[in-house]
């Protein structure tokens, strides 16, 4: 085809189609073969300060029509992104890599946000879905449009880079908090993380199917909420969105685009289709604009009123 490639913060992306946060993404070489087998970028599983220890096994298990997981945010903290997973991808880069970082309180996305400037990414992403330490009820900084704002503009203030924020579907209306987010800096937006969260039995067992009871639910079952995420903040904000959630097929990505998403991300994908899924996904996109006579992918993007 023609022309899939876009630009999205300053940053020449090949084709839309992004590895989402948490899946394939700890170590340089699980990330370069993302990229070999198709996807246009890549981002990391959400790094921490320091080490952060996740969730007991089973953490994640999957269904014909949706998957959950609890993993917890276990990551080796930005030492190791610093001294490996960064050095060894920026050799030879092959796309363009996002950084996703995460933190417990304003003053660790701050320090993060300044250490992960020398790790050289393309691109920030603020994973705010976790809790708000210093909130009493432990909300998570998604949940509030004051909290997702002042990490905003912390992370701003620390960042040489383009700061986007990744939001929360799990809130009453997410245009607020996109645009709290805005007003601070934001330079664009992933949306959405998990939704839920969510909780099955195995009714034979007797027994909560997570050792953590309860998960976030991704996969083909969320992608209508995702969709209207993306429509939603889009449409309040018209800054630059990574568009994902449920996405398993070129279609999928084709919909997410006309709703304003500029790149597409997939992480339940991988389950369903494994890595070399992203270049299906991408000759699905090719074989629709072939058909439907769209020259430029960028053309489509937010073509729904
Ligand atoms: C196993 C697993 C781990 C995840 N870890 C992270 C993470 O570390 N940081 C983050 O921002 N999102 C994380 N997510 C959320 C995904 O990046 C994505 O937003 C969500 O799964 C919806 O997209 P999907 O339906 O394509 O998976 C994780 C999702 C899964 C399934």
């Amino acid at each position: 085809m023609e022309n899939l490639s876009v630009e999205f913060c300053g940053v020449k992306f090949q084709n839309p189609a992004v590895l989402a946060s948490g899946i394939l993404g700890v170590t340089a070489s699980s990330l370069k073969n993302v990229v070999k087998n198709g996807a246009g970028g890549v981002t990391t599983k959400s790094i921490w300060l320091e080490e952060h220890g996740g969730h007991k096994n089973p953490t994640m298990f999957g269904t014909d029509h949706y998957f959950m997981n609890a993993v917890g945010l276990s990551d080796a903290g930005v030492k190791k992104a610093l001294g490996e997973t960064f050095p060894e991808y920026n050799k030879n880069k092959p796309a363009p890599i996002i950084a996703s970082i995460v933190a417990g309180n304003l003053e660790d996305f701050g320090k993060l946000a300044d250490e992960i400037n020398k790790c050289e990414p393309d691109i920030i992403e603020v994973n705010i879905s976790c809790p708000n330490i210093e909130n009493e009820c432990g909300k998570s900084f998604a949940c509030s449009k004051t909290d997702a704002s002042k990490v905003t503009e912390v992370v701003k203030k620390n960042s040489k880079k383009p700061v986007i924020i990744k939001l929360s579907p799990n809130v009453p209306d997410i245009s607020e908090i996109a645009k709290a987010c805005a007003d601070k800096g934001a330079d664009g937006f992933c949306a959405i993380n998990t939704v839920g969260p969510g909780m099955a039995v195995d009714i034979d067992l007797k027994l909560p199917i997570l050792s953590n009871k309860v998960g976030g639910v991704s996969g083909p079952g969320i992608k209508p909420v995702a969709v209207r995420c993306v429509y939603d903040v889009y449409k309040a904000t018209g800054l630059p969105v990574i568009g994902t959630g449920g996405v398993i097929t070129g279609k999928d990505m084709i919909e997410m685009m006309m709703v304003g998403a500029r790149l597409v991300g997939m992480g339940t994908m991988v389950y369903y289709r494994e890595a070399k899924g992203f270049g299906k996904v991408v000759k699905e996109v090719e074989d629709w604009c072939d058909k439907n006579r769209v020259k430029k992918i960028e053309d489509i993007i937010g073509i729904i009123d």
